[in-house]
């Protein structure tokens, strides 16, 4: 099977496929746990999606999905490798492009890694629905960019204080540097049901208090969905198999497929 679709956008999007990244405050919070699953979760309802592993310096996609590539962006970087060729096919149904362990040589911003990372985004949005950007954690020049790549942004926190103040960081970040008047939120971990509407719910405030200061600069922080602490999710992650193929039924595979309705939406 080939990782690249050859038919057109078969949703017909102009500017051809969404662009999401997924980023946090505090690192280990779920990122590249959710952004895998929602994946096979986006593939299984017939979108065509790509999940660039952006975390350049602790790139860990391919140990999730239990791949070995034999190319990788690295490749792509140095030219030894052309993008179709390291574009590959994950479990679940969509595809990846893994930054593998050799990228901690970009972990620092450069021009080239810009531009280099610029010019595979555009050349992969037209032949996606969905291109899914796993970035790092924080708020360094390089997830910063990485996070400017896509149009849209989805912050990962769980409910834990450290999790959440780092998340207050990053958002204020967001909207501050890059300008954005709205940010996804995504709890990971909740320990009940409707944890994550109060969670988002406080962020807003906060965040209400200092970035909608300026007239006309209103900002707004859509909670996506909200994802249980799940002990299916280390048993998945352990087996290096996806949750929603793994454990379809668990709470955190119905959380994760809410997620992928709710961007469907
Ligand atoms: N909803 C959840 N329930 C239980 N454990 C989780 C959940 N989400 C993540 N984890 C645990 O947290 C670990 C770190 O997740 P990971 O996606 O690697 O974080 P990040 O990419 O943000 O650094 C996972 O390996 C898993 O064991
Ligand atoms: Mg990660």
């Amino acid at each position: 099977m080939s990782a690249i679709p050859a038919a057109p956008p078969r949703t017909g999007r102009s500017g051809g496929a969404r662009t999401l990244a997924v980023t946090s405050g505090k690192g280990g919070v779920g990122k590249t746990f959710v952004t895998a699953n929602l994946a096979a979760a986006l593939a299984a309802r017939g979108e065509r999606v790509l999940v660039l592993d952006a975390d350049l310096g602790l790139a860990n996609l391919d140990v999730v999905l239990n791949l070995h590539p034999k190319l990788t962006l690295h490749d792509v970087f140095t030219d030894k490798a052309t993008l179709d060729q390291a574009i590959l096919p994950a479990p679940g149904g969509f595809s990846v492009l893994l930054a593998g362990s050799g990228m901690v040589e970009y972990s620092r911003l450069t021009p080239e890694v810009r531009d280099r990372l610029l010019s595979i985004i555009d050349q992969v949005k037209p032949r996606f629905d969905w291109v899914l950007l796993d970035t790092g954690a924080g708020i360094s020049d390089v997830v910063l960019f990485a996070v400017s790549l896509a149009t849209d942004v989805m912050v990962v926190a769980t409910p834990e204080p450290t999790s959440l103040t780092d998340a207050y960081a990053t958002i204020k970040v967001l909207a501050t540097q890059q300008g954005r008047r709205q940010v996804g939120l995504l709890v990971n971990q909740a320990s009940r049901l409707g944890e994550g509407r109060v969670i988002c719910g406080q962020l807003q405030q906060v965040l209400q208090r200092f970035v909608g200061q300026q007239p006309g600069q209103a900002f707004r922080l859509d909670l996506l969905g909200e994802v249980r602490n799940d002990p299916t999710v280390r048993q998945a992650v352990l087996k290096r198999q996806l949750l929603i193929e793994q454990y379809p039924g668990s709470e955190a595979a119905q959380g994760v497929k809410a997620l992928a309705n709710r961007l469907l939406t």
